[in-house]
């Protein structure tokens, strides 16, 4: 299982002093050295966190691997085929939400997203696309020829105390999407509380988690916060 630490709001403390710190750079250097098997940054339309230039100098300095989300706009869709990172991932972005709120939608004929995953292919880039766990939607992803999808957990991370149906629906949707030939990935929410089921499913090879691990950095440093999620990450894996 792999870990990719997402800093975004290592930029967002930035950002809300228009400063220069923190640095998104020393927060993903000290990801990797905790353990992270890659940086994921978001660079949103409106910048709230991540700025172009973040995404240059982590193109340049991250040691691992960087996966860039990114909405379908031609504007970020340039810049992505430009800088080439590892890995883009496709999501949906509406700027009033405060996180990305739902998968992409993959409605059938929808020529920009078609238009977004060749033009990421063309440059070379690896393609996931942020999904529902719907079979429909799994479906679709497939018929899009990426290389993999990034189930959105975020109704599990919301229920999990309550309730196994949104575990047991990513289970199947891993299975699904794993039978027709693709990488699966799953992120959004997960905690030190929640992510141990999630990284026990055994067709789920990545995680991208952001938003625990940058909070308890405050308290435990980031290289410390990446360390102990890599911990329950590899003991779930094991006990699979
Ligand atoms: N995966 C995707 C596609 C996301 O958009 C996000 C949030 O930026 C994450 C994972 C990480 O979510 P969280 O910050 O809740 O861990």
């Amino acid at each position: 299982m792999r870990l990719y630490v997402n800093i975004d709001h290592v930029a967002t403390l930035r950002e809300a002093r228009k400063t220069d710190e923190p640095d998104p750079v020393r927060a993903a250097e000290a990801a990797e050295r905790g353990g992270a098997d890659g940086i994921t940054v978001h660079l949103r339309e409106d910048r709230r966190h991540i700025q172009d230039a973040d995404v240059r100098a982590l193109r340049q300095r991250v040691r691992t691997v960087l996966n860039l989300e990114l909405g379908a706009s031609a504007e970020i869709l340039r810049l992505a085929c430009r800088l080439r990172p590892f890995q883009a991932t496709l999501v949906p972005e509406r700027r009033q939400e405060i996180t990305t709120e739902g998968g992409l939608a993959l409605r059938p004929g929808d020529r920009k997203l078609a238009d977004a995953v060749r033009r990421l292919a063309g440059a070379g880039v690896r393609v996931s696309l942020f999904i529902g766990p719907e079979p429909r939607t799994i479906e679709r992803a497939a018929a899009l020829g990426v290389a993999a999808i990034e189930l959105h957990t975020g109704r599990y991370a919301h229920t999990w105390r309550r309730s196994d149906a949104a575990l047991e629906a990513l289970r199947r949707a891993a299975r699904q999407a794993r039978a027709l030939g693709l990488a699966v990935h799953a992120g959004h929410g997960l905690t030190y509380q929640n992510v141990q089921p999630v990284a026990a499913i055994p067709e789920i090879e990545e995680l991208n988690i952001g938003h625990s691990i940058v909070s308890n950095a405050v308290f435990w440093g980031m290289e410390e916060a990446v360390r102990r999620m890599r911990r329950l990450v590899d003991e779930a894996g094991k006990s699979s």
